[in-house]
């Protein structure tokens, strides 16, 4: 029988080991032929003609068993070539998008309010007289509205000069109280290092009960809001004017490179310039009828905020349409 050995080793494939099996170990196979030859076997002699037989069936058995680890090894050696696959070669590289930093810096003031439960209005960037000036108690020939550069429509609209218009519309549509941010694109005619014609701002305004709206809520709020955006700086509140608030303040962070001992950036006086606020007019609300209410607004601006946490030294180059610039913040 040992060319029976030699069959299995021979099979070449799975399938050809398969056929060798059954011609074997099948209920028709050799073995069972030669087991049925005990019958005719001598008494005496059919215990060690069993037992060889067993004998030679556990060995083939084994013969089997290796053999089938072989081909079954080599097969799925064949199936991972076929499947191969060249990651050594060139694909496409794919181009991965970065936020501009205006736009990143004014995600993150959003956040910030969203997450304080204020609403986000946005208005529209052409506006009228009344919107962007009048209702805001700056009346022609106001000397504040030649703070204001202005690109006029022959028609009489304009383009927005801040972002304070959003502030009107939505007491017009809305009754108080009021709790809202408007981001937004604003336009004036500028063009320097730190001043474009487009550039973004985001305006602040909250409107409750007569006394219930205190200067003090306003300090709060912003003191935490830019300590939220630029760390552990000190905040300061210098009076000023703005024609829509009264009392007025300027708001100034100490500086964040030198931290306020005095340097370029800070023009040596430790302290940078950052935002606008005070408590609402009453002539504001006088223009949109509200009554028995108090205030507070803010107004920053979003491209300074980001120069200075980027070190941008040139506001033009945000509006460039260099892609050099954003892939420095990828
Ligand atoms: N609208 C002002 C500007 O464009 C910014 C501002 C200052 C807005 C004070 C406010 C405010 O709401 O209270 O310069």
């Amino acid at each position: 029988m040992e060319n029976l050995e030699a069959k299995i080793t021979q099979a070449d494939s799975l399938e050809a080991l398969e056929k060798v099996r059954i011609e074997l170990f099948g209920k028709k196979g050799l073995l069972a032929a030669e087991f049925a030859k005990m019958k005719d076997i001598p008494g005496p002699e059919k215990k060690a003609f069993a037992q060889g037989l067993n004998e030679k069936k556990a060995a083939l058995q084994q013969a089997f068993d290796a053999r089938y680890e072989v081909l079954k090894a080599e097969a799925v050696e064949t199936m991972l070539k076929a499947e191969e696959i060249d990651v050594s070669l060139y694909g496409t590289l794919a181009q991965k998008g970065v936020l501009h930093p205006v736009m990143e810096t004014m995600d993150k003031i959003i956040d910030y309010f969203v997450a304080l439960n204020f609403s986000v209005e946005t208005g529209g960037m052409i506006e009228d007289d009344f919107h962007n000036f009048e209702a805001l108690n700056l009346p022609k020939y106001h000397p504040a509205r030649d703070m204001q550069d202005t690109f006029y429509f022959k028609d009489g609209g304009l383009l927005r000069t801040h972002t304070s218009p959003v502030q009107i519309r939505t007491m017009l549509k809305e009754k108080p109280s009021i709790r809202m941010i408007a981001p937004g694109t604003v336009f004036r005619r500028d063009y320097d290092v730190t001043h474009t014609p487009m550039f973004h701002q985001v305006e602040g305004l909250v409107v409750d009960e007569k006394g219930k709206v205190s200067f003090a809520n306003l300090k709060a709020i912003l003191t935490d809001f830019l300590q939220y955006m630029f760390g552990d700086v000190d905040v300061r509140f210098r009076p000023s004017f703005f024609p829509f608030t009264e009392p007025s303040a300027e708001v100034d962070i100490s500086c964040i490179f030198c931290g306020g001992e005095g340097c370029r950036v800070c023009s040596h006086t430790g302290w940078i310039e950052i935002l606008g606020c005070g408590i609402v007019d009453p002539n504001v609300f006088k223009a949109v009828d509200y009554e028995d209410v108090s205030g507070y607004a803010f107004g920053l601006g979003v491209e300074r905020i980001a120069m200075l946490m980027h070190q941008i030294p040139d506001l033009r180059s945000l509006f460039e349409g260099d892609i050099r610039l954003l892939e420095q913040f990828r």
